[in-house]
C-alpha cells in the first residue's frame, strides 16, 4: 500500500527519535547555552514505550514504510535500545538503520548487530581533537569514536556512513584530513551543509559552506566524479573517487534542497508525528494510543496527516520562514 501527500510524495521513511537527550552539545544542534544544566528533558513517563513504538512501526509498515531510522538525541542513551531494535527488526520488508554519535558504540555494536540492526551511520565532525571539541562541546576523545566505528565494522556493519556537518571557519580545514582518512576504508563519508534547523543554533548563511565548494576542495586533491543515486529521493549526492578509493556523499539541504522527493515522516520521543524537519507543531499520537485506539484508527490518523502534507521548507526558505519558531533537531532526530 502507498499513501501520497498533496505533491504526490509517497510515505516511505520513518525516523524515530527514542530520546531527546544527548551526551554531546554540538553547537549546531544542542548549544550548551540553551541545553545547560537546568534544561528540562522529557520525563521517562512521557516517552513512548518500546511496545508503543513497535506498534506504530507495524501500522506504518502496512501503509508503505520501507525504512526506519532510529535517532535521538543520542539513541544509544535510551536504556536497553537493543531490545527495541530486536522488536523492530522483525517487521518484514523494512530496513532498520540508526544514526549515532558512537560514544558508546564500542560497547553496543555487537548487541545491535545481534538484534538485527541493518545499517549504522556515525556522526563525526573532525579528526583533530580541538576541532572535534569545538564542534560538540563535550570532552570526548576522537579515538573512542573511531574505536566505535572499527568495532561496528568488525561485527559486520558495512558500509558504515560517517556524517560530518561543516561549519565555515570551524571545521572546513578538517574536510581534507577526513577525506584522506576514510578514502579506501570502505566507509562512506558524507559532508553536510550546516542547516537552519531549530531556533537555537544561531544559524547564518555565512557559516554554510556550499556543497559545490566542498566538492571542489576534495576534487583538487583526490579527483571525484558524480554517480547515480542508490534510490529515488536519496538525501546525499554521491561521488566516487576516480582512483577506486570508494565514495563520498554531499548533503546540500541548504543550497540544493531535496523536498521534491521527501518521503520522510518523523516520530518524536513522546509520540508526536512531524511531517517536516522544520515543523512547528507535531501531531500527537500518544494520547490516542494510550486511550486505546485500534490499529485501524491509528492507521487512518497517519493517513489523514500524510495526505494533506504540503511541507517543502528548504525549498521556500526565506528571511520570513527562517525566523518562525521550529522544533529542535535533537527532539525529532536528524
Ligand atoms: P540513508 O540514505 O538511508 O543512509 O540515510 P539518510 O542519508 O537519509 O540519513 P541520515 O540520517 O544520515 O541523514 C543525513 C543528514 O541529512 C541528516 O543528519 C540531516 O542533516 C539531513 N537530512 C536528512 N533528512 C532530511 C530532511 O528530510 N530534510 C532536510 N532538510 N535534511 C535532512
Ligand atoms: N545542520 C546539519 N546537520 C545537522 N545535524 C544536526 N543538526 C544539524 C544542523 N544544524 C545532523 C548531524 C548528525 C545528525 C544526528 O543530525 O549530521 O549527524
Ligand atoms: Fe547529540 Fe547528534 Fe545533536 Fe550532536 S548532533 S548534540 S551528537 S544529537
Ligand atoms: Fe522534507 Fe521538510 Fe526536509 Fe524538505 S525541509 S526535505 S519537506 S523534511
Amino acid at each position: 500500500m502507498t499513501i501520497k501527500d498533496k505533491f504526490g510524495r509517497p510515505l516511505r521513511d520513518l525516523r524515530i527519535s527514542v530520546t531527546d537527550r544527548c551526551n554531546f552539545r554540538c553547537s549546531y544542534c544542542m548549544p550548551k547555552e540553551i541545553f545547560g544544566h537546568n534544561y528540562e528533558f522529557l520525563p521517562r513517563a512521557d516517552l513512548l514505550t518500546f511496545e508503543e513504538i513497535t506498534r506504530v512501526a507495524h501500522v506504518m509498515a502496512h501503509i508503505g514504510i520501507r525504512k526506519i531510522r532510529l535517532t535521538g538525541g543520542e539513541p544509544l542513551l535510551r536504556r536497553d535500545i537493543e531490545i527495541l531494535v530486536r522488536l523492530l527488526a522483525q517487521i518484514p520488508n523494512v530496513e532498520l538503520a540508526m544514526t549515532t554519535n558512537a560514544s558508546i558504540l564500542e560497547a553496543k555494536a555487537h548487541a545491535l548487530k545481534d538484534a538485527g540492526l541493518n545499517r549504522i551511520t556515525v556522526s563525526l565532525d573532525a579528526l583533530d581533537e580541538d576541532t572535534f571539541k569545538e564542534m560538540n562541546d563535550a570532552d570526548f576523545p576522537v579515538q573512542r569514536v573511531l574505536d566505535g566505528i572499527q568495532t561496528a565494522a568488525d561485527v559486520g556493519f558495512s558500509p558504515i556512513k560517517i556524517n560530518m556537518v561543516i561549519k565555515r571557519g570551524v571545521n572546513e580545514k578538517d574536510i581534507l584530513p577526513m577525506a584522506r582518512y576514510f578514502h579506501g576504508s570502505g566507509h562512506i563519508l558524507r559532508f553536510i551543509e550546516f542547516m537552519d534547523v531549530g531556533s537555537t543554533n544561531d544559524w547564518r548563511m555565512d557559516d554554510v559552506i556550499p556543497a559545490q565548494e566542498i566538492v571542489d576542495i576534495i576534487h583538487a586533491e583526490m579527483p571525484i566524479e558524480p554517480i547515480e543515486p542508490n534510490y529515488q529521493g536519496e538525501v546525499a549526492n554521491r561521488w566516487r573517487y576516480k582512483d577506486g578509493g570508494g565514495e563520498v556523499g554531499v548533503i546540500a539541504s541548504v543550497t540544493q534542497p531535496f523536498c521534491g522527493n521527501c518521503t520522510r515522516l518523523r516520530l518524536s520521543a513522546k509520540g508526536e508525528l512531524y511531517t517536516c524537519l522544520f515543523g512547528v507543531n507535531g501531531h500527537d499520537l500518544r494520547s490516542m494510543i494510550r486511550a486505546g485506539a485500534s490499529d485501524q484508527e491509528i492507521s487512518e490518523r497517519i493517513t489523514n496527516i500524510w495526505q494533506p502534507r504540503q511541507d517543502r521548507y528548504s525549498e521556500i526558505r526565506s528571511s520570513e520562514t527562517s525566523s518562525l519558531p521550529k522544533v529542535e533537531m535533537s527532539y525529532i532526530g536528524g
